[in-house]
């Protein structure tokens, strides 16, 4: 039974497509720009949309990025998959809102409300589904971040998250619960919470690293409107740029203070610690 595995490149999808392969699934990953082991699949292109489908009966799904509301890209998709005979779907959502999405129109829409909570419950109508929703991941403090940006260049990050805490999550292990929702032998339908094991502020993740780096790493506040524009200069739209900030100040309201068992309870193992994450990670903070 093929599962087909959307943003298999990504942070979640890398290591799930491995994971799957390993344990002997039949994958097709996805990929705008596809290898020898991908097939072409662009949101924005329905022309890769079939193939990628064709007798697909699992689905990972990463939604359509940097929009507001996935929906006009993502519900077209869901309904051919439906024709095509995908039977379950397992959505990458988020423990975070994003408060600019599209509200409710009054009275509910046709297809219902708009945005991600309307991707969720187009999700929830096939035969069998799950809902992840995950904090933040460590991977924000890596690559190509602001986040990890920061770190290497100036030795600072900068949020409006205030002393607000959050379980931050390896992708890895987000990607490893999917894998047992993928494979699961069973009917599967449910939401899942998904953290690490500890809920830390910026403050006393900078702490982390700064003693595995032996560099000083501090967290400072930075006004909305600061963000806003660094979230712009990375390129994102100007809607999807200020919501994503109005997460922080969510967090810095104890909106992500919270910590799971779920990844314990799917996989059989407890999710790596932050501390383990950054000891795994030395060269990442480098300025060389
Ligand atoms: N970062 C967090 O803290 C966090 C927390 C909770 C939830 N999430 C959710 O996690 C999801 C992934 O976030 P991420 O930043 O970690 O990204 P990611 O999964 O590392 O990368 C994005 C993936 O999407 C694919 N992609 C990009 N544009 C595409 C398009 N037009 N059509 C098809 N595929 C496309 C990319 O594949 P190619 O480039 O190979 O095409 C890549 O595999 C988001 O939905 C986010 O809401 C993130």
């Amino acid at each position: 039974m093929t599962i087909l595995v959307t943003g298999s490149t990504g942070n979640t999808g890398r290591p799930l497509t491995a994971t799957l392969r390993a344990r002997g699934a039949d994958v097709r990953a996805t990929s705008r720009t596809p290898g020898p082991d991908t097939v072409p699949f662009d949101w924005t292109d329905p022309r890769t949309h079939p193939r990628a489908l064709a007798g697909a009966h699992t689905i990972y799904l990463v939604p359509p990025p940097l929009t507001l509301d996935p929906t006009p890209l993502a519900r077209p998709f869901l309904a051919a998959a439906r024709t095509a005979g995908v039977r379950r779907v397992v959505l990458l959502g988020s423990l975070a809102e994003l408060r600019g999405a599209p509200a409710p129109a009054p009275g509910g829409s046709p297809g219902g409300p708009p945005g991600p909570a309307a991707l969720a419950a187009a999700v929830r109508s096939f035969p069998e589904w799950a809902v992840l929703r995950p904090s933040g991941f460590m991977q924000n403090f890596t690559g190509a971040h602001p986040v990890a940006a920061g770190i290497r260049e100036r030795g600072e990050i900068r949020s409006a998250t205030g002393e607000g805490r959050l379980g931050w999550i390896d992708a890895a292990d987000i990607a490893a619960a999917a894998a047992e929702l993928l494979l699961a032998p069973g009917p599967v339908a449910g939401e899942y919470v998904l953290t690490g094991p500890e809920s830390l502020g910026y403050a006393e993740a900078a702490a982390i690293i700064a003693a595995a780096i032996g560099r000083p790493v501090r967290h400072t506040p930075a006004p909305v409107a600061e963000l806003i524009r660094r979230n712009l200069d990375a390129g994102m739209p100007e809607p999807f740029a200020a919501a994503l900030v109005g997460v922080d100040t969510d967090i810095a309201a104890g909106s992500e203070d919270r910590v799971t068992d779920t990844v314990r309870r799917l996989t059989g193992r407890p999710p790596r610690s932050f501390a383990d994450f950054v000891r795994t990670r030395p060269g990442e903070w480098s300025t060389a």
